[in-house]
Order: structure tokens, then sequence, then C-alpha cells
């Protein structure tokens, strides 16, 4: 894809924002919001604006001790969502060519093509459980390239990309010159300290000053605390210091309530974890009996997480879409917003007495679809 595909907006997010929303929505990927009664709120100390500065020096803190990583090389970021743009506008000029994967979140393709980068395809494949391979990915790379996307886990499909698959492509772009960024929203979702977290892979090959990868993430999806917009980049520090001065160019000062209720929720995030952690002990196997009485679909199954991405095998995939959502009020992401169309994600985050509804809704839905049930 060239510049000529510009386009300055996100299909997908507006979908998100203007139809995803319904009766039974299997829609949303992340674990359900907090609401403000389950929230640790500290009024003690609470204030509306703070001196301005280059991040606030607890939230700071808090950042590096939760990620590992030194404070020169935290970013804080208005959600993940910012976080990828200052990432890729802070290494990519015009023209620069960039390998992206597909399929992928529909927002880090459109900014990429929003800063008029030569967008390349890394393809993650149904037939091997959306992996990546990294001797694939180093064909790709050009002396033209200066950057790979990747997720982790895999938007839309749940993938765990392995440490030693991270070493091996870090590797492979260090010799090469290029940038890695990870975008690990999801990989938080692990609650394990020993998750495949890249930037600590490649603080280990590379050390701090030379690290290729470029981690984005936020307390968005594992926490279910997206109203914070607690994002953040892990960068080398010369690249961090040139994040922190491109993002001048979008806001004089963060939200000061936000970071101070984001450094509360660092501070209680075991209890986050847990609620999140019991959340989904109790709704994955309600998915995994609907997956396994599924004949007419075929999914990978990621080892966690909140997204699956199946596929549909009988029919036109956009007519069963809109009979799931017109007839049964029942929402999914249509594959098309990931470039494959015959697939659709489910997101399992939600409470678990309407992701049962939501699926017994898809159930009876697939079956009218298929003709085993009189419409
Ligand atoms: C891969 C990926 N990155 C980023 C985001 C946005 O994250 P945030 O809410 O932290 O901006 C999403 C949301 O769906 C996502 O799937």
């Amino acid at each position: 894809m060239s510049a000529a595909v510009r386009t300055k907006r996100s299909i997908y997010m507006e979908w998100a924002k203007l139809h995803a929303h319904a009766k039974f929505n299997l829609a949303t990927s992340g674990i359900m919001g907090v609401a403000l009664d389950e929230f640790p709120f500290e009024m003690k100390g609470f204030e509306v604006t703070a001196a301005g500065g280059y991040g606030y020096e607890p939230l700071q803190e808090r950042l590096a001790r939760h990620t590992g990583a030194g404070e020169e090389c935290v970013v804080a970021a208005t959600g993940t969502s910012m976080a990828n743009h200052l990432a890729m506008a802070a290494v990519l000029e015009a023209g620069d060519e960039v390998l992206i994967e597909q399929p992928v979140y529909g927002p880090l393709l459109e900014v990429a093509e929003y800063l008029e980068a030569r967008v390349k395809r890394i393809p993650r494949r149904f037939e091997s459980g959306f992996g990546l391979d990294p001797a694939e990915i180093a064909k790709a790379v050009t002396r033209e390239t200066r950057l790979i996307v990747l997720s982790n886990f895999h938007n839309p499909s749940g993938a765990l990309v392995s440490a030693e698959t991270l070493r091996a492509v870090g590797e492979m772009a260090q010799r090469a010159g290029v940038h890695v960024l990870v975008d690990e929203v999801y990989l938080e979702m692990l609650f394990d300290q020993a998750a495949p977290f890249c930037f600590a892979i490649g603080e280990t090959m590379a050390g701090a000053e030379d690290n290729p990868f470029i981690v984005t993430s936020s307390l968005t999806k594992g926490y279910g605390l997206s109203g914070l917009r607690c994002g953040w980049i892990l960068a080398a520090p010369a690249l961090a210091k040139r994040m922190w001065e491109l993002n001048d160019l979008y806001g004089a000062v963060a939200a000061h309530p936000a970071e101070q209720m984001s450094v509360m929720a660092f501070d209680h995030l075991d209890k986050f974890r847990e609620r999140a952690r019991t959340l989904l002990n109790a709704n994955r196997p309600i998915l995994d009996a609907f997956l396994d009485a599924r004949s007419d679909l075929e999914c990978f199954r990621p080892p966690a997480g909140t997204v699956v991405f199946p596929r549909l095998t009988p029919g036109d995939p956009e007519k069963f879409f809109a009979l799931l959502r017109e007839k049964y009020e029942t929402s999914v992401v249509p594959g098309h917003f990931f470039e494959m169309p015959r697939h659709f994600r489910i997101g399992i985050g939600g409470d678990t007495a309407g992701l049962r509804a939501g699926l017994e809704r898809l159930s009876v839905a697939l079956d009218e679809f298929s003709g085993r049930r009189a419409a």
C-alpha cells in the first residue's frame, strides 16, 4: 500500500463507536469496565491540576516498576492508541517502509498510512495458528525498512508470540538496523511476570541504549480501566526522548486526575488482576463449550486472553452478521475489519451471564443460517 490510500480516519474505530453496541455484545475485546464503587479512590491529596513536565513522577515510577524498564525508557501516553501513534511517528518519515502483520488491529495500519509510510504486510495465517515466522519476516526486510509492527497477544486471533520467536525477530532487526514495535496491550492478560514481554528480551540482547524493541501498552484491556487512558511506551532512551518531544505537539499537559487515578490503580493492581482472572476463569469454559458444539466454525484457540477469531464455513458471512444483529440483537466484530471476511471476532471479557446469553443467540443464529433450524 502507498501514501495514495491515506485516509485520516479509522473505519474500524468508527464502527466500534457507532455500531458495535447491541443488547448482547460480544464485540468488545477487553475485560469489562471497573465501576466507580469498585475503584480504590483516595481523595486525600487529590488535585485537579499539577505543574507541567515530562511525566508525573509518581506515575513514571509506577510504570517503570510495573514494566521493569528504566524510567528514562518510559513515555506516558494517552492509551495504547496514542502510544502507537507516537511510537510510529517518532520512527517513520513519509516514504519509509514499514512491515505490518496481517490481519491487524485497524488503527495500527491506519496510523502508518496516515504517516505516509509505505506499508508491506507480514502474513499471520489461520492454517498455522496465526503464528509468526522469523525467517519470513527476515526475507521481507529491505534496506528501506524502518519498522516492523506486531501485536502480542495478536488482535484479532489472540495468538501468543513466544519469547523465542521475539528474540529471533529482535536479533534479525538489530542486524538490519530496524525497530520492532510490539503492541502488548493484551499481554497484560497473561497475569504472569514471566510472560514474553519483549522490552526485557531486547535489553538482554542489546542493553537499554540499542534495544530494537519498542513496546506499547496500557491498563485498558487486562484490567478494565480504559477510562484512565493510562498508556505507555517503552523505548531506548534517545528514542523515548523524541517521543516526549513529539507528544508536545498534541498536548501541553496530561489529564492530572487520570494520572493520579492511574497511580491508585497501580497501587491496587493485584485486585484488578484477580477480578480479571476470576471473570476469565468463569467465561473461558463457556466459550470452549460453545466452540466444541459448532462444527460449522473453524477456530484457532489461543491459550489465554479475551478474544477468538473463528471462521464461518457455510454461506455469505455478511448475511450472517446481519441476521445475528437484526434478529438476535447480538454483535460480533465482522472479519472484514481485519481483512479476513469469513472470520469474526468474539470477545469473552464481558459479564458471565451476558456472554452465556450472547453465545446462545450466536448458536441459534448459526443453526438458522445453516438451515438446521426453521427461520
Ligand atoms: C491491539 C490494540 N491496541 C490498542 C488498542 C487501544 O488501546 P487503548 O484503549 O489503550 O488506547 C486496542 C483496542 O482495541 C487494541 O486492540
